[in-house]
């Protein structure tokens, strides 16, 4: 018992190098706290261990996962469907263009520039030819573009991202259905981060039209680990048709014997997954239930309220250029500069400073034109810009958006200060 304690406190210890995640100011990656409802489902869970793999290894809380996720299908409006959790977006995804590139052998996979850099990497481990679409001003798929390659024949599957990583920019779907009806391709929608905005009630009209279409993709991934208050280990992935559950067709002598009922693990490509996962998500939904108008769907609500505040802020200010109103909850910005290199190094200043106040933020490097506009007379010296990026995606911070904004403003100036003086 003696080890054990000095073990855990030496664990405790080395735990202490991290930044205040649960924290409001803590605005900077994709981080939220999960629940603790989830946290304590986890570990009530985790002191059995089961494997969700079959179910055998873990019958109650594949029972559990089967419910949770039919949840997360509703909410999409789909009641036949096939899907499973897994370790998160990355493998849900690949799971997805798995599916694609079986059903589209030899076909193109195409997603935005703008879409997560994993969709490149999982089409070449995949042996799929990968293509880039070319991404518009406000960080959305251009249609156009995709048209007039979509005209040349050899694609198979094109990947829509509901709220992007960087930007949280939403793809057109509505445009892109259309011109599926035309071109016939496959429509993978990787909505790890910004599906659940499926049920928030404040969105601008156009981000709203393409979330009440999502249920018309073929596939959707969603992350429970990003906005579904869940413990990382969460991803989760839907097909529309429950008949692509033939191409995970597989033997495995060694699990499936206990029950002819459906064992997860014959329905996905990781083997062993946590049942804890599953049973944190199930207590998560049943007491903060999936629906419109209800807390979960306020507390984001909250975030993208949060972010249009900041944003208004932003615009407001003479020290700041703010790129496009931001579409969910993240929102990126510049000081002003004479240039495009000038203002990138202030950013990585403002940055560092108002983490010396405990505001954390986020550094992105993005294309210039997101910043197109009457305001923007910087010298375009550079394509691309080092921008402040901030992800709003805890409730608390609305009612954090005046601190932020006093701490940001208070970093800028005194960046500012600091140039003047050494100049
Ligand atoms: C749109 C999108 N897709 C996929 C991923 C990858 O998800 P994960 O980090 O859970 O593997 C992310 C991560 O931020 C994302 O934002």
């Amino acid at each position: 018992m003696e080890r054990l304690a000095e073990v855990l406190s030496e664990t405790a210890g080395r735990l202490q190098d991290n930044y205040p995640y649960f924290h409001p100011l803590y605005a900077g990656q994709m981080l939220k706290p999960p629940h603790p409802v989830a946290r304590l489902a986890y570990a009530l869970a985790m002191w059995i261990n089961p494997n969700n793999h079959a179910l055998d290894g873990g019958r109650a809380t594949s029972a559990m996962e089967k419910e949770a996720v039919a949840e997360i299908a509703a909410m999409f409006g789909w009641r036949q469907f096939l899907g499973h959790l897994c370790g998160g977006g990355t493998m849900a995804n690949l799971e997805a263009l798995w599916v694609a590139g079986q059903l589209h052998p030899g076909k193109k996979i195409l997603a935005s520039e703008q879409a997560h850099y994993t969709h490149r990497r999982i089409s070449s481990v995949l042996q799929l030819d990968f293509e880039a679409v070319p991404s518009d001003s406000r960080g959305r798929m251009d249609a156009n573009a995709l048209e007039k390659r979509l005209a040349r024949g050899d694609v198979g599957t094109v990947v829509v991202t509901m709220g992007t990583t960087a930007t949280g920019s939403v793809d057109p779907l509505a445009a892109i259905l259309g011109l599926r009806e035309k071109y016939e391709f496959r429509l993978h929608a990787d909505s790890a981060y910004g599906g659940y905005f499926t049920l928030a009630e404040n969105l601008a009209p156009d981000t709203k039209q393409a979330f009440a279409k999502i249920g018309e993709a073929d596939s959707i991934v969603i992350d429970p680990h990003k906005h579904g208050l869940q413990p990382y280990g969460c991803g989760c992935v839907l097909f529309r048709d429950p008949g692509v559950g033939r191409l995970y067709k597989h033997d495995s002598p060694y699990t499936y014997f206990s029950s002819a009922e459906l064992h997860l693990g014959e329905i996905s490509l990781e083997c062993s997954r946590p049942g804890a996962a599953a049973a944190a998500l199930w207590a998560t939904q049943k007491l903060l239930p999936l629906v419109r108008g209800g807390e979960f769907a306020r507390g984001l609500e909250s975030g993208r309220r949060a972010a249009l505040s900041l944003h208004k802020k932003l615009c407001g200010d003479e020290q700041f250029l703010a790129a496009f109103e931001p579409e969910l909850d993240i929102v990126i910005f510049v000081p002003r500069a004479a240039s495009v290199s000038e203002a990138s190094e202030h950013s990585r200043r403002i940055f560092d400073a108002a983490a010396r106040s405990n505001l954390h933020l986020a550094l992105a490097e993005l294309p210039v034109v997101f910043w197109d506009g009457d305001k923007n007379t910087m010298k375009r010296d550079r394509e691309t810009i080092t921008c402040l990026r901030s992800v709003l995606m805890k409730p608390e911070h609305l009612e954090w958006v005046g601190r932020i904004w006093e701490v940001l403003t208070l970093a800028a100036e005194e960046t500012r200060s600091r140039r003047l003086t050494s100049a």
